[in-house]
């Protein structure tokens, strides 16, 4: 069915709506029983009225039902809202039609004409200032990052050979989510992860107060500046989702720093995992949210760019392998070193 110009129009009011659902726990709220607009403003302390008109909107789009009663109930659409669903996105929920979705809606005409980033555009800062400022979205953003990492970190714990890795280093690794999901597989590996001090701090304060004594021994938090820096010691060093938000030549910059970090171990291997072009069911949209999140003229890459780029930084990529959630990995070894496969 074609989809008319006004409903993408009002598509921003409804992806708002799914925003402020997800962000005020409203999936949650339901999850023992079907609730009025009354109890679930009582639960979740928001003004009924408000709330009463957010539901109408949300279960027009199919998101909740609605009884002859005016009872609201969950659907398997937003059962993926609550925060205890195994495929959550409700931090993920949060972010995309909040912070990014405001970015867009504020700089993006500007960004295209001037040629510059979203968010310096609408805000007049990076992603990374601006969460530096607001307490509540970045812990938003570490979860969402974590809703996105799920699906992923399953598989590379499944696919991945460890048997002969004891270190992991996960290169602007967010709150761990994709190290905790393989070290919960592989028992004999330890993580590093390696953000921005302010991430690094959240992180580690949660696992410190989690009763996980096992997790606490074999996972380790880094502050880093990537763009300077990588910590050596790794026999495995992974990056997801990060090279594609900056420039060719600062992703080169990363890259170059991983390998000074694994010129120091004895023949280590990095995963780079990414969307390709190739491979990415959601290319045509991956530009846009590379505008609004990235650097200026941060761009999805294809196998030939990661290619390049991983020659320029002095690495071989060996092979490259599409992955579900749209991903593909690079594997890639210190250029002069003997291939592998
Ligand atoms: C798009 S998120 C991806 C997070 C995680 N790898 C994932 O896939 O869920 C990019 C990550 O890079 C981190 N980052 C950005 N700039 C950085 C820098 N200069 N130094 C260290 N980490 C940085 C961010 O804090 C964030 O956690």
């Amino acid at each position: 069915m074609e989809v008319s110009l006004l409903s993408h129009v009002m598509g921003s009011i409804s992806s708002a709506a799914i925003g402020a659902v997800a962000r005020l726990g409203i999936a949650d709220a339901l999850a023992d029983r079907p609730k009025t607009g009354a109890e679930i403003a009582e639960a979740i302390e928001a003004d009924q009225v408000s709330l009463e008109s957010l539901m109408q909107a949300v279960a027009a789009l199919g998101i909740f039902t609605v009884d002859e009663d005016r009872r609201y109930a969950n659907t398997a659409a937003s059962e993926q809202l609550k925060s205890d669903h195994p495929q959550s996105i409700r931090h993920l929920a949060s972010l995309i039609c909040g912070l990014y979705g405001q970015a867009a809606a504020g700089g993006l005409a500007k960004a295209v004409k001037d040629g510059t980033a979203v968010m310096p555009a609408a805000f007049g800062v990076s992603l990374y200032e601006y969460l530096e400022n607001d307490a509540e979205t970045s812990r938003i953003f570490d979860l969402a990052m974590q809703d996105w990492s799920r699906p992923i970190g399953v598989v590379l714990a499944e696919h991945v050979p460890f048997e002969d890795v004891r270190v992991v280093v996960d290169v602007g690794g967010g709150n761990g989510a994709l190290l905790k999901t393989i070290l919960a597989a592989h028992p004999h590996l330890h993580g590093v992860c390696v953000d921005r001090p302010d991430t690094c701090r959240r992180a580690e304060a949660d696992l410190r107060a989690s009763d996980d004594e096992d997790l606490k021994q074999r996972l380790t938090y880094r502050p880093a500046d990537i763009l300077k820096e990588i910590p050596e010691g790794g026999d495995l060093y992974l990056i997801k989702n990060v090279l594609h938000d900056w420039s060719s030549e600062s992703s080169v910059r990363i890259l170059s720093n991983i390998r000074t970090a694994m010129a120091a171990g004895d023949n280590p291997t990095l995963l780079v995992i990414d969307p390709l072009a190739e491979h990415d069911s959601g290319a045509a949209f991956r530009n846009v949210i590379k505008m609004v999140v990235g650097e200026t003229h941060a761009r999805e890459r294809t196998e030939a760019d990661i290619r390049r780029e991983a020659a320029d930084a002095g690495l071989h990529v060996e092979s490259i392998t599409p992955c579900p959630a749209d991903l593909s990995v690079a594997t890639c070894k210190l250029a002069e070193a003997p291939a592998t496969v």
